[in-house]
């Protein structure tokens, strides 16, 4: 019943796509594609025993830039597949052939390069021997310190439960939206053990298998880029760190599923840049030490490696304004045992080293407490943080022992979903680029704002 509702409901394009697998290319034109047939979970066949047309999971991008994207997607056995591609009214390109196996989940990536900044692309995916996907879009990021940012920020879900956010998000008029971690929260490694079929499950439902898939396929990726970075409960377990036993298993179905490609150490951590704002998107569970480690200068929650690589591109970035996502919170009233409250004396190195460097307009965007959202100016944080709605859990509010102080006040009550937005513009009036921080409920209005002044 799932598939045939969402089957129904997808938008109808128009391709010319080759729909036979031959390798010739056709521009664009009349002939109607069927729709996709969806089959997220299972079996190379539909439920009426055909062959599907070899795509399991609908693609999407993973990774935007002002010249590149990536284009994420799953089929149902070992293939290729590429993307065609072309700025709205322009010529059609084509990516290299993409080959998938079972070691990934018969996932991978198409990297599009050398695309024009801030236009308009459409795109859609060929198999190779037949098949393809409908039409979606994304819009190529603004160059280094031109233009604006416009960010959507989630985190906290449940894949069982329906999502109207994504709705929310993908009629925002966002550069991209940022899932910042526990994406679901059913903890695979307590599901599976060391089997990655229980994350690889996990990602399937999350992206097309159950309610908040179908939603956030629906919704949100036809049109809006999907950046990912995980928190302990799609990492595995409750507070995990390092020493997990699951760690390298739990990082190798990230790996097939975040949409992206590894960074240059091999790892998840990434600088996103986009206008006038730097995004630094820390994996703040591979080299974690153990909450119940005691608190100094041996305990880390970022890991050398990352903290070498953070320091040297805040040291380097010229953006006006420099956002830090750190999956859980960085105020340290927000009492929780493996949020920064517990990691104080590497907090304060962190604070300590930006002021020492002279390092300025740094805020942060967290998540992990499950609350309606926060705001903090920077009193109690130490800079400015914005602290996320839950995207759809109905968690009895906030999780942790004690959600803390926060300027512009924490929203906690019964099922707050929402998201968060981060805007980052020039202000001809002002002389100077003003980034303005919002939470949002659930049916889109504004809770809590905050705007900082960055440089003229
Ligand atoms: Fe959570």
């Amino acid at each position: 019943m799932l598939f045939t509702l969402f089957a129904c409901t997808l938008p109808l394009r128009e391709s010319g796509l080759d729909p036979t697998g031959d390798g010739s290319d056709v521009p664009f034109g009349d002939t109607a594609v069927d729709l996709l047939p969806f089959f997220p979970r299972g079996p190379a066949v539909s439920p009426d025993g055909g062959m599907l047309r070899g795509i399991s999971i609908l693609p999407h991008v993973g990774a935007l830039s002002a010249d590149s994207a990536t284009v994420w997607v799953r089929l149902i056995q070992p293939g290729r597949f590429r993307v065609l591609y072309r700025p709205v009214g322009g010529v059609l390109q084509q990516s290299s052939w993409v080959s998938v196996a079972a070691e990934q989940d018969f996932a991978g990536i198409a990297t599009l390069r050398n695309l024009r900044p801030a236009t308009r692309y459409e795109y859609a995916v060929e198999v190779a021997g037949g098949g393809s996907s409908p039409f979606r879009s994304f819009t190529s990021l603004n160059l280094p310190g031109q233009g604006t940012a416009r960010v959507g920020f989630m985190a906290d879900g449940r894949s069982e439960l329906p999502a109207p956010v994504y709705g929310l998000l993908g009629s925002a008029n966002l550069d991209m939206v940022l899932q910042i971690g526990d994406f679901d929260h059913r903890d695979p490694y307590d599901v599976g053990g060391l089997d990655p079929e229980a994350w690889w499950d996990m990602y399937r439902d999350l992206l097309g298998g159950e309610a908040s898939g179908v939603d956030i396929q629906q919704l949100l990726l036809p049109t809006t880029p999907l950046w990912m970075m995980w928190d302990d409960h799609d990492y595995g377990s409750d507070n995990g760190f390092r020493e997990m036993p699951y760690r390298d298993v739990a990082r190798g179905a990230f790996a097939a599923y975040m949409g992206r490609e590894l960074n240059q150490s091999g790892d998840f951590w990434t600088r996103i840049s986009d206008g006038p704002l730097d995004i630094f998107l820390l994996d703040l569970r591979s080299d974690r030490d153990s909450f119940a480690k005691p608190d100094g200068p041996d305990k880390t929650m970022i890991g050398a490696s990352q903290w070498a690589w953070l320091q040297a591109q805040l040291s380097a970035s010229t953006a006006p304004f420099k956002l830090i996502v750190t999956t859980v919170p960085f105020n340290p009233t927000t009492e929780k045992v493996d949020a920064w409250f517990a990691y104080e004396d590497e907090r304060q190195r962190l604070l300590g080293w930006l002021d020492q460097e002279q390092i300025q307009n740094v805020f942060f965007v967290s998540a992990d407490i499950h609350t309606g959202g926060a705001i903090d100016d920077g009193t109690n944080a130490g800079l400015p943080e914005l602290n996320l709605p839950t995207t759809n859990m109905h968690s009895e509010h906030c999780t942790a022992p004690t959600c803390g102080s926060w300027s512009e006040g924490v929203y906690e009550g019964d099922d707050r979903a929402g998201y968060g937005v981060v805007d980052v513009r020039y202000s001809g009036g002002e002389g100077r680029w003003v980034c303005t921080l919002s939470t949002f409920d659930g049916q889109g209005r504004r809770r809590h704002s905050l705007r900082l002044l960055g440089p003229s």
